[in-house]
C-alpha cells in the first residue's frame, strides 16, 4: 500500500538541489514529496508564499524542514523565477493552469462571446544573429482563454526557460507536459498506439474550443524551440489523467472531478470519453528517474491504462459497491477515434507502471482519510 511508503530510495544521500515550479499543486506536492525523500534540497515556487493553509501540507513532509525551500514566483511576472532557478542543478517546470471551470467545454463561450474571438498571438523567441527577436504564430481563442490558460502556460513556460538560461550550473530542464498533446487529433490509424512521435492538432483544439490542450502543447512546442536555440537539456512529461492522494486537503480541478465521479456525477467524465490514466506516484517517479537517468531525452508518455469512460464506471463499481458510481448508461457515445498509448519508451528506461486497482484504491482511501464523504 502507497501511504506505507516512507523510506525509498538513498534517503540519507544528497542528491543536489533541484527547483520545482508550482510546488503546492497537486502533482508537484508528490514530486516534492519524492525528490525529499531521494535525498534533495528542493526550492519550490509557489505564488503566495505567506498563504500558511495552502502550504501546511508541504511543510509536512519528511525531510521539508531541513531541504525544502519555499520561494515567490509568478508565471506572468519576467525575471520572476531568477532567484528559484539560480543555483539549483535541475528544474521541473510543472507550473501551468489546469482546466478550470470556463475552459470545460460544457461552459463554451456563447455566440455573444465568440464575436470577441481573436487572433491571439503566441510569442516564440526565434535566435536572430544579433540575439533574440520576437515573433509570432497564431492561435484562435476567447479573450478569457488567453489570460486565463494560454499565456501562463506559454509565455509562462518561456519565462520559467528564461531564468533557466541565467543559471550555468543547470544540467537538465524537466517539464511537464500532457498526453493531451498527443491525442487530440482525428487523422491516425487506430490499430498504432499513439507514441511520442505524435502531436496534437492545434487546429482541432481551436475548433473545439479545448484550451487546456491547445496550451499544453503550445507550450511544449515553445519549449522545445527554446531549448534548442538556447542549448537548454530540456525532457518533457506527458502524463495521462492523474490519479491518486491528494497531499493538500484543497482538491485541485482534476482530483475533485474524480471525487464527483466517485460520488455519483457523470457530466465531467462523459466530456472525457477515452482517457488514459496514471497513478501520482508514478508521474513524480517517472519525472525523476528521466532526470537522473543520463541517456534520457526527449518527450516521454507516462500513461498506466486506456479505458473508455463506461469501462472506467464499470471496474469502480465492481471495485467499490458502497460507493454510488454512476451507470454506464448516463455516458454518450463521442464518436471519437479509439486510440492506445505506447509507453515503451518509458518501459525501456526500467519504468513499472502501476495498475488502475492500486491507482483508485489509493485515492479513495485518502479521501476517505481527508474526510470526503461520498453521498
Ligand atoms: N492532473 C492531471 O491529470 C494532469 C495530467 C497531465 C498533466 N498535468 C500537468 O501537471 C501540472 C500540474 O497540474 P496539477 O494537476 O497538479 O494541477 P494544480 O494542482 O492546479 O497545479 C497547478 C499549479 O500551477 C500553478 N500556477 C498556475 N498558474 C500560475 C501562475 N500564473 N504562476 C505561478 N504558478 C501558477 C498553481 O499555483 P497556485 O497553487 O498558486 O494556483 C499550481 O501550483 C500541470 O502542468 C498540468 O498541465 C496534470
Amino acid at each position: 500500500m502507497l501511504f506505507s511508503v516512507t523510506k525509498t530510495m538513498d534517503q540519507d544521500m544528497f542528491k543536489g538541489k533541484v527547483c520545482v515550479t508550482g510546488a503546492s499543486g497537486y502533482l508537484a506536492s508528490w514530486l516534492v514529496k519524492r525528490l525529499l525523500l531521494s535525498g534533495y534540497h528542493v526550492k519550490g515556487t509557489v505564488r503566495d508564499p505567506g498563504n500558511q493553509k495552502k502550504l501546511a501540507h508541504l511543510w509536512q513532509l519528511e525531510g521539508a524542514k531541513e531541504r525544502l525551500e519555499l520561494v515567490k514566483a509568478d508565471l506572468m511576472e519576467d525575471g520572476s523565477f531568477d532567484d528559484a532557478v539560480m543555483g539549483c542543478d535541475g528544474v521541473f517546470h510543472t507550473a501551468s493552469p489546469v482546466l478550470g471551470p470556463k475552459s470545460d467545454p460544457k461552459a463554451r463561450p456563447s455566440p455573444l462571446t465568440c464575436i470577441y474571438v481573436l487572433d491571439y498571438c503566441i510569442i516564440l523567441l526565434m535566435k536572430k544573429p544579433n540575439g533574440f527577436k520576437i515573433s509570432t504564430s497564431s492561435a484562435h481563442c476567447t479573450p478569457h482563454a488567453r489570460l486565463e490558460i494560454l499565456d501562463p502556460a506559454i509565455k509562462g513556460t518561456l519565462n520559467v526557460l528564461r531564468s533557466c538560461k541565467k543559471n550555468p550550473l543547470l544540467t537538465r530542464v524537466i517539464l511537464t507536459s500532457s498526453s493531451a498533446t498527443v491525442r487530440v487529433r482525428d487523422d491516425f490509424d487506430p490499430n498504432v498506439p499513439l507514441d511520442e512521435s505524435s502531436w496534437s492538432s492545434v487546429e482541432l483544439c481551436e475548433r473545439l474550443q479545448i484550451w487546456y490542450p491547445l496550451s499544453k502543447i503550445l507550450a511544449e512546442k515553445a519549449a522545445w524551440e527554446f531549448a534548442r536555440e538556447n542549448g537548454i537539456r530540456l525532457i518533457t512529461i506527458l502524463p495521462s489523467f492523474v490519479i491518486g492522494p491528494s497531499l493538500a486537503r484543497d482538491l485541485c480541478s482534476t482530483a475533485s472531478d474524480v471525487l464527483g465521479l466517485l460520488r455519483g456525477a457523470s457530466d465531467k467524465f462523459s466530456w472525457h470519453g477515452r482517457m488514459g490514466y496514471i497513478h501520482i506516484d508514478d508521474v513524480a517517479l517517472a519525472h525523476i528517474l528521466v532526470y537522473e537517468e543520463v541517456n534520457a531525452q526527449g518527450r516521454y508518455l507516462c500513461s498506466s491504462r486506456v479505458l473508455d469512460n463506461t469501462d472506467l464506471v464499470s471496474f469502480l463499481a465492481k471495485r467499490y459497491p458502497s460507493l454510488p458510481i454512476p451507470n454506464t448508461n448516463r455516458f454518450d457515445r463521442l464518436h471519437r477515434p479509439y486510440y492506445e498509448f505506447n509507453t515503451s519508451k518509458l518501459k525501456t528506461l526500467g519504468f513499472t507502471f502501476k495498475g488502475i486497482e492500486e491507482m483508485f484504491d489509493d485515492c479513495v482511501a485518502s479521501l476517505k482519510d481527508q474526510g470526503y464523504n461520498f453521498v
